[in-house]
């Protein structure tokens, strides 16, 4: 049987679905990843913009950083593999997303269980008061109107923990899922990549370039995450 009939065959018996996200979900709709050889990380040291010292001792380049993926982002938009995982949530084959991407897609294309373990690009606060503040002051490089802090987006940046809430509520879905599909990412960052390890139900890969740490997925498909969902979907409206 093929990989894809296989993983077909596992979401149809799953009752309960989880699907894990990274940066591969999203380069289909023109968005770099970061540790691919046209990567963000492979033109910027990551210690040198996604890190709290960053912000405090060279919040030009942080921002200049995280201006240019905003401004990127904001002519990108969710593809075809984004708009059946939220096709699979309305039918009720896919129960909860948890990705590292912090694009937004998996919303905007219509999911609405959805946990952004690495926060989200689109809102922003002050790093000093916590306050929250608009992207349109974060872009223009304004100041807190507080305490006159420097903005940053609500992305989580090295060494800093995760959102609690997100990171209980995407432990205790993978823990209790049949079936977790991880689609896009290296699973080179801590703690994100030790979830798939967590679950007692099946796991399968879906990437571009197999991560030699993959070894303990049931199920590994080599491919591009748009054309995997969509072989996924065909067979799955075959006899779903
Ligand atoms: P780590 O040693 O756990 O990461 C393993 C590898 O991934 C390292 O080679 C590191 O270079 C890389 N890496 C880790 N976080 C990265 C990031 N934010 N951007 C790019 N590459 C990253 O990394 P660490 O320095 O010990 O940081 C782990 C801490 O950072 C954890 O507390 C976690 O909550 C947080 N974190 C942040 C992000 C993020 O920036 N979105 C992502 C994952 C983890
Ligand atoms: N289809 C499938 N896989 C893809 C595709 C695609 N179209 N494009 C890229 N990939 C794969 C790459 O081969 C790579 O293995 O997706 C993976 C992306 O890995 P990373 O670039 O490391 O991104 P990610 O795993 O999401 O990084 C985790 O690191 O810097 C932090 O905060 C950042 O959330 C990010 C975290």
């Amino acid at each position: 049987m093929s990989q894809i009939q296989t993983v077909v065959e596992w979401i149809r018996s799953s009752k309960k679905t989880i699907v894990l996200t990274g940066a591969g979900m999203s380069t289909e709709s023109g968005v770099p990843d970061f540790r691919s050889a046209s990567g963000w990380w492979t033109k910027t040291d990551p210690q040198q913009v996604a890190t709290v010292d960053a912000i405090e001792s060279n919040y030009p380049l942080f921002h200049e950083f995280y201006s240019m993926r905003i401004n990127l982002l904001d002519k990108c938009s969710p593809h075809e593999g984004h708009y059946i995982l939220a096709n699979w949530e309305k039918r009720g084959i896919l129960q909860h997303i948890a990705t590292q991407n912090v694009d937004g897609f998996h919303s905007k294309a219509g999911n609405t269980q959805v946990e952004e373990l690495h926060g989200s690009i689109y809102t922003f606060r002050c790093h000093s008061c916590g306050r929250s503040a608009s992207k349109e002051a974060f872009l223009a490089k304004e100041h807190c109107a507080h305490c006159q802090g420097n903005l940053r987006p609500n992305v989580v940046l090295f060494g800093e923990m995760l959102p609690e809430r997100a990171w209980h509520n995407a432990l205790l879905n993978i823990q209790s899922a049949d079936l977790v599909i991880v689609i896009g990412t290296s699973l080179e960052v801590y703690p994100v990549n030790q979830l798939p390890k967590m679950t007692k139900g099946k796991k399968v890969y879906i990437n571009k370039e197999i991560a030699h740490h993959s070894t303990y997925f049931d199920c590994i498909i080599e491919g591009k995450a748009k054309e995997v969902l969509i072989n996924l979907q065909e067979r799955l409206e075959k006899n779903y």
